[in-house]
């Protein structure tokens, strides 16, 4: 047997990340020729491998023939982290307890600052906090914590396709992807209710992400909720309710843990919580885009004893290569603490001391700064919204936050793979196939990257693009 056949088939069964292929492939080609030069080699990926290769090979052969190719695929920001967090690494960098192991848990100055900010931010009071390298690695963690092979899991399309590779990848095949409003982009909360009442054994986890990767959707505050529920062809209840959290003693709680009374609406979120509640499943709310709301957005987050939050400082900080991330988790769920930290211990054993010193910096800078930073974003969604016009108005959906926009097709176009393609080598424009994200013949636009001056170009591009896509095909 060759060396392929004795790899693990819950690494070969695994889609290739379609961003691992594009940096692969761009660096090699890049390596071969100058930029500006465009190659004309063949596509050595036509008959071999999956689509996610060929998009990764044409959109290197987009770096390559575009000396200033717009950065729209990749989920980053483009500003730097806040000065006085990178003044904090010169001093620390000789610190000897930099270069040592930390606890588990993270820096002890680090978790007291974020349980602190998880309680007066987040309103999550009852919640302890694992720092992580990054929150990708987090989800991760969850995964091997709470997930057996055999257990099913739930997704909604379009799902983030990290979440999706991590259930693969722990040999998770019993993945249940659900539908979202057509209009809104919300998970479709009725369809869990069912999903979860009807499934035998229930299924064991449920993913949310708020702001949506890559819907750029945001769950709405329970008065905006109290309209669209209006609105919606199903009845449920959104009364405000008053969940007083008594103080309790866990034998786990740290000293700083933030316990006290909470006072909780019941929004579109918390449907989603109690359902899961109900059903035993946990819930993972992914809130890596947290401060990535514009107009009259509010982020919020739910907490209970079956709910695990998630964040990350990559994008918030512009920290994205520090890797740092945390889980907040409940301190009322039994045993869970001791488990994550079997897991942690596996695998990373502690975030990177000095990133975490990083962040700490960077929570001192506080959300105040992350605010100013994602204000100037509300200009490129705009350029970019509009440079989407073509496709018509009901095309473009969710898009509220985060730093993405998903568009629909022309229906003539359910192969979204090549449509990407051809942007890439035709228009020099990368953008990302809806399918890699479960939703075909659609495209995610990343705006966090570009600058006002570089998103005026990604848009002439785009617009133009899309003209001659609709006007002609895709010629040429
Ligand atoms: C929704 C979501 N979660 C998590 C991550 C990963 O973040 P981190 O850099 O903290 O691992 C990303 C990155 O794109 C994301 O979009």
């Amino acid at each position: 047997m060759g060396s392929y056949g004795r790899l693990a088939t819950r690494a070969l069964d695994t889609d290739v990340p379609v961003m691992v292929k594009i940096l692969e492939l761009g660096q090699s080609a890049k390596d071969a020729l100058p930029l500006g030069q465009c190659p004309m080699i063949s596509d050595p990926y036509a008959h071999v491998e999956g689509s996610f290769s060929r998009v990764g090979f044409y959109l290197s052969r987009c770096i390559l023939s575009h000396q200033s190719y717009p950065d729209m695929i990749q989920g980053a920001v483009y500003w730097k982290p806040p000065e006085e967090a990178l003044e904090k690494v010169k001093q620390v960098a000789w610190e000897p307890s930099t270069s040592r192991y930390g606890t588990h848990e993270g820096l002890p100055e680090l978790t007291e600052a974020l349980v602190n900010k998880l309680c007066h931010e987040n309103k999550l009071r009852n919640s302890g906090v694992m720092v992580t390298a990054g929150s990708n690695q987090g989800f991760l963690n969850l995964v091997l914590t709470l997930c057996d092979v055999a257990d099913s899991v739930v997704l909604f399309a379009p799902y983030f396709f990290n979440a999706y590779m991590s259930f693969q990848m722990t040999g998770i095949n019993n993945i249940l992807v659900g539908p979202s409003n057509p209009t809104t982009l919300l998970p479709d909360a009725d369809w869990l209710e069912e999903k979860l009442s009807e499934s035998k054994p229930v299924p064991k986890l449920v993913s949310i992400v708020n702001p949506g990767n890559p819907s750029g959707i945001c769950i709405p505050e329970p008065l905006l909720q109290v309209s669209l529920s209006l609105s919606h062809t199903h009845t449920h209840t959104h009364t405000e309710t008053k969940t007083n959290i008594s103080t309790f003693a866990h034998p786990h709680t740290p000293a700083h843990a933030c316990v006290c009374h909470n006072s909780t609406s019941t929004c579109f979120t918390q449907r989603i919580s109690d359902i899961c509640r109900r059903a035993g499943s946990w819930l993972v709310v992914d809130n890596a885009y947290e401060y990535f709301v514009y107009d009259d957005f509010k982020h919020s987050c739910v907490e209970g004893n079956h709910v695990i939050n998630l964040f990350s400082f990559s994008k918030a900080y512009g920290i994205m290569g520090w890797r740092v991330g945390y889980i907040a988790y409940s301190l009322e769920a039994e045993g869970l603490r001791t488990q994550l930290l079997k897991v942690q211990d596996n695998i990373a054993i502690c975030a990177p001391m000095i990133s975490q010193r990083v962040a700490l910096g960077c929570l001192e800078a506080g959300h105040e700064w992350v605010k100013i930073q994602v204000k100037h974003l509300l200009r490129n969604k705009e350029l970019l919204t509009k440079a989407l016009s073509p496709l018509g108005e009901d095309a473009i959906k969710g898009c509220e936050g985060a730093i993405y926009l998903w568009a629909k097709l022309p229906d003539k176009y359910p192969n979204d793979f090549e449509v990407v393609c051809w942007f890439a080598q035709k228009h020099g424009v990368m953008l990302l196939p809806g399918s890699a994200c479960g939703v075909p013949g659609c495209i995610r636009i990343t705006y966090g990257m570009l600058r006002e001056t570089e998103c005026e170009v990604a848009a002439k591009r785009l617009r133009s693009g899309l003209e001659e896509l609709i006007r002609e095909g895709m010629v040429g």
